[in-house]
């Protein structure tokens, strides 16, 4: 299983979807940049996210706020108190471990066993107690650790200039509720949504695009009366199960576990998170909470601004409850990837008019349709000018609709075997007899049927097949 995530960082790689950042300069710990492929992958999951959750409902509407917000956000929201994780120092080079729950002589975390054996090996001869007297000898005490990244608004770096990249995009929502309220008229239930970037100066980033301290979120602040909570928690969890199938993760590897009393952030009353099977373990996909008033009542107790709701009806005034529903958008990249990578022994040599693809076996992105960052690929079937000349008028045509790539290089096989393992669903080939007739061949990523197709009536067959 490890192996699989070793394919999709290569494939990633070297197709273009994510690259390790700054790499030029030796790169920046766990920070990675969108290629080419992984922009149109990643656009695609953010634009289907705004169309389904904002604008094909009435209830939802859409924000894009400031990364950096008035410091005291964080301390109304508790984020500069409570939002940090526990660690431990090493005394003799100040590395930094996350230690989870109580430190016991048999819970020792593996990472500090791992870091001294490999950083401070003991001397030869003198055996060392590797466990619970070590980490009193050679760590510091448990400490919290804020995990918002900070830096100074202007030209002096001092207490009073001290601003925090936004940890969650979610504050804005609230900060931005009396504006959204004013200026839309909404009446409950009713959600704001947003999507954006985050930061946190995470103590153990890894596992690619997992863990970051740079990432995107998307999420939803859905506003309600407190009787209503269990109803429309049960709506967004439904929702959230429906998104997971069109993104095409299986069933089998979505777990949905109910975070127990004292273990939850300490905004929620009820959290579900939505935990999915990596090569690297079960571990938190998207998250589902229940944040009462919490949020909306230190707000205004906090900025003075009266927060409440008013039905119109009643003239009752009362600060709405939250239910957050939250996806963060490189999990939902790298769990695509996971999802759709394939290997597969191709039983029959594949032809296409006159050359024949010796390769018996073929890597496959299989993403959904909407997934895919090319629709549709177009290829001539050799370097002949008629040939190129047809092959790029289809592609400024099609281009207008769908997200097109003309490819011109290598053999038709080795450009088949590149479109497969970048997921395109259709290819197109333009031959000889397109000279005669004006068909073309079009060949499916999945089944790698080849059917012949008149050019005019392209644009409606690749409309029909991406939407089955
Ligand atoms: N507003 C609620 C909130 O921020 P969270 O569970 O801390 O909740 C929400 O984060 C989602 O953001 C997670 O479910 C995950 O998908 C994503 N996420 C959180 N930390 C991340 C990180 N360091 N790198 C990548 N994605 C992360």
């Amino acid at each position: 299983m490890e192996d699989l995530m070793q394919k999709i960082v290569s494939l990633a790689k070297r197709r273009g979807f994510i690259f390790p950042g700054s790499e030029i300069y030796g790169g920046l710990a766990n920070s990675f940049d969108y290629g080419p492929l992984g922009v149109e992958l990643k656009n695609n999951i953010k634009q289907e996210w705004w169309k389904r959750f904002v604008h094909q409902r009435t209830d939802v509407v859409g924000i894009d706020a400031a990364l950096l917000m008035n410091p005291k956000v964080w301390s109304a929201s508790g984020h500069i108190k409570n939002f940090s994780d526990p660690l431990v120092e090493c005394k003799k080079c100040h590395t930094r471990f996350r230690v989870e729950g109580e430190i016991s002589s048999k819970s020792l975390p593996k990472e500090i066993y791992d870091h001294i054996e490999t950083s401070h090996p003991p001397k030869e001869g003198i055996p060392t107690v590797l466990g619970f007297e070590s980490l009193k000898q050679d760590f510091t005490e448990k400490k919290a650790f804020n995990l918002m990244l900070k830096t100074y608004l202007g030209p002096a770096e001092g207490d009073a200039n001290v601003v925090y990249f936004r940890p969650e995009t979610a504050q804005a929502m609230f900060v931005d509720f009396k504006n959204v309220l004013d200026t839309s008229h909404r009446k409950l239930p009713f959600g704001i949504a947003q999507i954006g970037k985050a930061f946190r100066n995470e103590i153990t980033p890894g596992n690619f695009i997992f863990r970051m301290r740079e990432f995107e979120q998307m999420e939803i602040e859905y506003f309600i009366e407190e009787k209503d909570w269990e109803k429309y928690f049960d709506h967004w969890l439904e929702q959230m199960k429906q998104w997971l199938k069109d993104l095409g993760v299986s069933d089998t590897k979505l777990h949905y576990v109910d975070i127990p009393d004292g273990e939850r952030a300490h905004y929620s009353k009820r959290t579900v998170d939505i935990e999915y099977d990596y090569p690297f373990g079960q571990k938190e996909l998207y998250g589902l909470a229940y944040r009462g008033d919490f949020d909306l009542k230190n707000h205004m107790e906090a900025s003075g601004q009266d927060l409440r709701y008013q039905n119109l009806e009643t003239k009752e005034k009362f600060l709405p409850h939250v239910i957050e529903p939250t996806w963060g958008v490189d999990r939902s990249v790298l769990v695509a990837l996971l999802e759709a990578y394939a290997e597969e022994t191709v039983e029959q040599k594949e032809r296409t008019t006159g050359e024949e693809i010796e390769d018996t076996t073929r890597v496959v992105m299989k993403f959904p349709a909407w997934l895919a960052p090319v629709k549709v690929a177009v290829l001539p079937l050799s370097k002949k000018e008629n040939l190129m000349e047809i092959a790029k008028k289809i592609h400024a045509e099609l281009s207008r609709q769908f997200v097109v790539e003309y490819d011109e290089t290598q053999s038709i096989g080795k450009r088949y075997r590149r479109q497969d393992e970048i997921g395109t669903p259709i290819a197109l080939t333009v031959d000889f007899q397109t000279v005669q007739d004006n068909t073309v061949t079009l060949r499916d990523r999945d089944t790698m049927k080849q059917t012949r197709i008149a050019i005019d009536k392209l644009a409606d067959v690749i409309q029909e097949k991406l939407h089955d």
